[in-house]
Parts: structure tokens; C-alpha cells; sequence
């Protein structure tokens, strides 16, 4: 097989065999073939799209390009949920404790990464002493004890996809559906995930701004996960506004706990419910989402899904008692509320500038070596659709500087007020098995 054959074929829409893709992506990873004709390759693709079965193979390929973990001395169903990024996401948090809490088994690896807050291991560390530094045979232990441990990503998974996704960064090429499903799906499965609930966010804060490109992502991704053999299923949620009221890392803990009080923010509570009884149901727990969504209330009003959280946080090093003393987080210095200018209602909170807004405080990385502080970020006071009168706070900003004017600034210039009634956004847009 030549490389340039192989362009040429893509590029005139032909089908790619399974043993040609392989062929790509081995190379590729190797260093056989050159960043330019994968450039172009890359390219092709985005004008020529990619069947079903050539998706299938993209994704497997990338899979085997580095280490697969291999989670099979867990019992049960290991169902793994994955969102396309928002703004204040706090659901990771949420639904590790309350799906465990009713025996699926969460296996969680989980990275630190860029963004407007840190990722679910910058967030646990708010709980003084909690690590994520143990070992594979300790971490299945804890998932078989606990049903729920989370470790900090170790080994090599998916080379070609890291690869092929900083090539695809600085050649126009990250917006392909195939290329982004593959790319998603690939990290999963080599995660070691059986199955897979995905949560394609759609608005200002997510990757697809559209309904359409995210219907269309959400298809292709649950497609690959059926043909590869992990049952896969997506919700479109909104993310035009933060989803919750918290942005921040332990400001979003204290959100995750009191949503396992049952006591949350009413959007974030019904994504986790959804997503929640996806999870339960396609672990085989449940008969059907609807008995998996009675399991799951249950277990917020019973407790358990609190304990479970407790349990899971205390076997990993953390203090639980900050579960009910949620005072002992860490705390800014500074709490300032962010007064509106006039009356009327809340009609737009554009997701990715409220996050922007959170990262100027610090609660998120600029670049890998900053420094992230734990204690900063925003709780909403208002979301879309409510009403408020001049003077009454849109905002609480959590900072440990009281030199805040780049930030209240980007806070009135995102958040925007109506005079007329506003209808609040729909929450969850589609369910696709
Ligand atoms: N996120 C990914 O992980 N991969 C893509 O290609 C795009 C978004
Ligand atoms: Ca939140």
C-alpha cells in the first residue's frame, strides 16, 4: 500500500477497506507517514466524508494505535459517560456517587486538561486529601468494594488520535464529523468502556453551536459505539447558558453535593436523572429508564447517594466530612455580588464567556503549567427566563483578588437583560439510542 494511492482514493470518494485505514493510521502514528500527506488525507476527508463501516474502522484503529485498558477483572457492566465539554458541567460529579450508589460500576479515568474550570480530578482535590495517585490493582479493588474510583490518566492511549488532532488544529480540519466521532469514540472504548452515554452539548458554550451539528455528531458517535460492539446512546443538552448555577471547583463540589441532597439546581438535577437512567439501564440494572430514573430518586432520598460519595472520597484519601460541612471547602477571600442595572428579565447568559469570565478568576488553566485555584468562580443567582430588579445580584463572583473590573465586565457584557418575558431554553433536546 502506498500513501498517496490512498489520499488519491479518499479524495475521489471512494471506500477505504478496513486493511487501508489500519494501514493510515499505523503509519501514521510510527512516523511513516508524513504530517503532510496525512494533511491532505485529513482533508479529503472533511470534503468526502466517510461511510458508516469506514467510521468503524477510523475509530478501532485509533484505539489500537496505543495501550487499551482492560477493566474485565470489574464486575459487571462498565458504562462510561463522556460529555462534549459546557461551561459549569457538573454532572461527572453527580453521577459518579449516584449511579454507583445503585450498584453500576464507575471506573473513572479522568485528566486535569485546559478550560474554564479544572477537570473532575482539579475539582475532587478540593476535598483536602483526596488523590488519584494509586494503583491499578487498587483502583479495581475500590471499583469491586466501592463501585466507584477514579485514577488520573496513566500509559498511552490513543497516539494516533493525539497525533491527528493537534495536525487537524493548524489544517482546518477539527469540524469533520467523522473525524471528531472517531476521535471521541476511540478514547472511550480504549478507556475500557462497555458501553457509552454520551452528552452532546449544543449552543455558545459547546463544541457544536447548532441542533442540526449536534444531532449529526450524536448520530455518528452512537452509530460507531452499536458496530464496534459497545452499546451507545446520546442526549442533547442545552448549553447556551452553564448548566447549574456553579463555575468553579469546589464551588461545583458544594453544587454536586447538594444535588445529591436532592437539593440541586433543577437543569443540572433532570441532565443527571436522564443521563443517570441511561447509565443504570444499559448496565443492566434496570429493566427500563424509566424504573433505572424511580432507582435514582430513590437513592437521593434515601441517602445513599450521598454515602456512596462519602465512601468513595474517604477511600481515596479525602476529608467526607466536608460532605456536611460543606464550609470546610476552600473559600475566597472575596464575595461580591454583581448588582443588575435595570429591571427585566434574563434572555441570554452566553455559556463560553460566564466560563471565560470564571478562567480570569483563575478557577481554570490558560496554559498546561498555570496554576489553578481551587476556590474561585461564580454561582449564578439567575438564569434565562427569570426575572430581576435593578440592584438585585445576577451574580455572586467568588475571588481571591478584589480587583475584579476585566471580569465584571465580561459578566454585564454577556449577561443580557429583556424587557419581556423570556422563555427559559429547553434542556434536553433529543435522546438518541
Ligand atoms: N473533541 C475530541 O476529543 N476530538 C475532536 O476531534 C473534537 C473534540
Ligand atoms: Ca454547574
Amino acid at each position: 500500500l502506498r500513501m498517496v494511492d490512498l489520499i488519491e482514493k479518499k479524495r475521489d470518494g471512494l471506500e477505504l477497506t478496513k486493511e487501508e485505514i489500519a494501514f493510515i493510521i499505523k503509519g501514521y502514528t510510527e512516523g511513516n507517514i508524513p504530517d503532510y500527506q496525512m494533511s491532505a488525507f485529513a482533508m479529503a476527508v472533511f470534503f468526502q466524508d466517510m461511510t458508516e463501516a469506514e467510521r468503524a474502522e477510523l475509530t478501532m484503529a485509533m484505539v489500537h494505535s496505543g495501550d487499551v485498558i482492560d477493566l474485565s477483572a470489574i464486575e459487571g457492566i462498565k458504562v462510561d459517560k463522556h460529555s462534549t465539554g459546557g461551561v459549569g458541567d457538573t454532572t461527572t460529579l453527580v453521577l459518579g456517587p449516584l449511579v454507583a450508589a445503585v450498584g453500576v460500576p464507575v471506573a473513572k479515568m479522568s485528566g486535569r486538561g485546559l478550560g474554564h474550570t479544572g477537570g473532575t480530578i482539579d475539582k475532587l482535590e478540593s476535598v483536602k486529601g483526596f488523590h488519584v495517585e494509586i494503583e491499578k490493582e487498587a483502583f479495581i479493588d475500590l471499583v469491586n468494594k466501592n463501585k466507584l474510583a477514579v485514577i488520573g490518566q496513566s500509559g498511552n492511549l490513543t497516539p494516533a488520535d493525539k497525533k491527528l488532532y493537534a495536525l487537524r488544529d493548524v489544517t482546518a480540519t477539527v469540524n469533520s464529523i467523522p473525524l471528531i466521532a472517531s476521535s471521541i469514540m476511540s478514547k472511550k472504548i480504549a478507556a475500557g468502556a462497555d458501553a457509552i452515554c454520551l452528552d452532546v452539548k449544543t449552543g455558545a458554550g459547546a463544541f457544536m453551536k447548532t441542533l442540526d451539528a449536534s444531532r449529526e455528531l450524536a448520530e455518528a458517535m452512537v452509530k460507531i459505539g452499536n458496530n464496534v460492539g459497545r452499546k451507545t446512546m446520546a442526549v442533547i443538552s442545552d448549553m447556551s447558558q452553564p448548566l447549574g448555577y456553579a463555575i468553579g471547583n469546589a464551588l461545583e463540589v458544594k453544587e454536586a453535593i447538594d444535588t445529591l441532597n436532592g437539593n440541586g439546581p433543577e437543569d443540572l438535577t433532570e441532565l443527571c436523572l436522564t443521563l443517570g437512567s441511561h447509565m443504570v439501564y444499559l448496565a443492566g440494572k434496570a429493566e427500563s429508564t424509566d424504573k433505572a430514573r424511580e432507582m435514582l430518586q430513590e437513592a437521593i432520598d434515601n441517602g445513599k447517594a450521598l454515602e456512596t460519595f462519602k465512601l468513595f472520597l474517604s477511600s481515596q484519601g479525602g476529608d467526607a466530612t466536608v460532605v456536611d460541612h460543606t464550609d470546610l471547602l476552600p473559600k475566597a477571600k472575596y464575595i461580591i455580588e454583581l448588582p443588575a442595572k435595570e429591571t427585566g428579565y434574563v434572555a441570554e447568559i452566553t455559556a463560553d464567556s460566564i466560563g471565560t469570565a470564571a478562567m480570569l478568576l483563575g478557577a481554570g488553566r490558560v496554559t498546561k503549567e498555570s496554576a489553578i485555584d481551587l476556590a474561585v468562580g461564580l454561582v449564578l443567582r439567575k438564569k434565562i427566563g427569570d426575572k430581576v430588579e435593578a440592584g438585585e445580584s445576577l451574580v455572586t463572583i467568588y475571588s481571591n483578588t478584589n480587583d475584579i473590573d476585566d471580569v465584571t465586565k465580561k459578566l454585564y457584557e454577556n449577561i443580557k437583560l429583556s424587557s419581556s418575558v423570556v422563555k427559559a431554553p429547553t434542556l434536553i433536546y433529543e435522546v438518541i439510542t
